[in-house]
């Protein structure tokens, strides 16, 4: 089994990529990290928690709650999107289970550390954790199996140029993009192929059992909220993404391309600047993510969301 260590800042995508990530058989999650994002880092964590709870995932499971903000810049809103929770939509108690006492900074250096090797780091928040761990423990990057990072675009979903993720933390994604480790990058062009339709949505609503009625709910609220804000009908499962590439690499095709971050420019900053024309003579080091095979992706969403209910 493939072993991940998911840094997410739930977000209704971060909480399918969840349940995606936990529910199937060929993945094995070291542990959840979470970092502000989609709201504050008090209410990420807490939203991961409510999660895990929702889907029944055992206890021993770490939840480890991470940076409260970006490395350098002020946190940045995403309520219209995901709700002043982060997650809004579902009513959830307050959670009974507790986050782990260690800082998800220093549990992503632990488990690679501890590790021969093989754990992938799927990060699909802001990269803050991930910049931070790297920053810490620079030996780790040698010994990260693959970086699958939610986060960038040919076009943007927060300025003209960038996506929020690699926005709200430009220096930090600069960070991982530099790092050296071997690094999928699944932007924008790859998550909008996978927008949540009615159809799907539909299928969903036909499953029995607490974790499909989680997901009905949660995307019953972010689809009128991808309406309101980007005109879209329907929502994307951004971060699911990820986790769907590392069960299945073959659902996408990719390039290796040469991908730098831009940090200062007065209207580009957090731009994932590609060189698709090979223009830099600078190597490529990153695998852009660019085609999404849906008619595979979709009946692994369905099948695993089912198996909840069957244990
Ligand atoms: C990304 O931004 C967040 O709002 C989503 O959870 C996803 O990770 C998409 O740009
Ligand atoms: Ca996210």
């Amino acid at each position: 089994r493939r072993k991940i260590i998911l840094d997410c800042d739930p977000g209704h995508d971060d909480a399918v990529a969840i349940l995606l990530a936990a529910g199937h058989p060929s993945l094995e999650m070291l542990g959840i990290t979470t970092v502000a994002g989609n709201a504050d880092a008090d209410k990420t964590a807490r939203n991961a928690l409510q999660v895990c709870e929702v889907a029944g995932l055992p206890e021993t499971l770490p939840v480890c709650a991470g940076a409260s903000g970006p490395l350098v810049r002020p946190r940045l809103p995403a309520s219209k999107v995901h709700g002043s929770s982060g997650m809004d939509g579902p009513v959830l108690a307050q959670p009974r289970r507790a986050l782990a006492p260690e800082h998800a900074v220093d549990f992503i250096i632990r488990m690679l550390r501890e590790s021969a090797g093989d754990v992938t780091l799927v990060p699909v928040g802001p990269l803050t954790n991930i910049a931070l761990a790297l920053r810490k423990a620079p030996d780790i990057a040698a010994r990260i199996e693959e970086i699958v990072v939610m986060g960038g675009a040919y076009f943007g979903n927060k300025t003209p140029a960038a996506e929020f993720n690699l926005y709200n933390d430009p220096e930090a994604a600069r960070i991982v993009f530099e790092s050296g480790a071997k690094l999928t990058m699944v932007g924008l062009e790859l998550t909008h192929q996978a927008v949540a339709t009615p159809a799907f949505l539909a299928e969903v609503a036909a499953l029995e059992g607490a974790v499909p009625r989680f997901v009905s709910e949660l995307y019953a609220f972010v689809t009128q909220t991808y309406k309101a804000v980007y005109g879209m009908d329907g929502a994307p499962v951004h971060d699911a993404c990820c986790v769907a590439y590392c069960i299945d690499p073959e659902l996408f095709t990719t390039r290796h391309l040469n991908v730098v971050i831009e940090t200062r420019g007065e209207y580009t900053a957090g731009m994932t600047v590609i060189d698709r024309g090979g223009v830099t003579g600078r190597p490529p080091n990153v695998d852009v993510a660019e085609r999404l095979r849906q008619e595979r992706f979709w009946p692994l969403l369905l099948e695993t969301f089912a198996r909840y209910g069957q244990d």
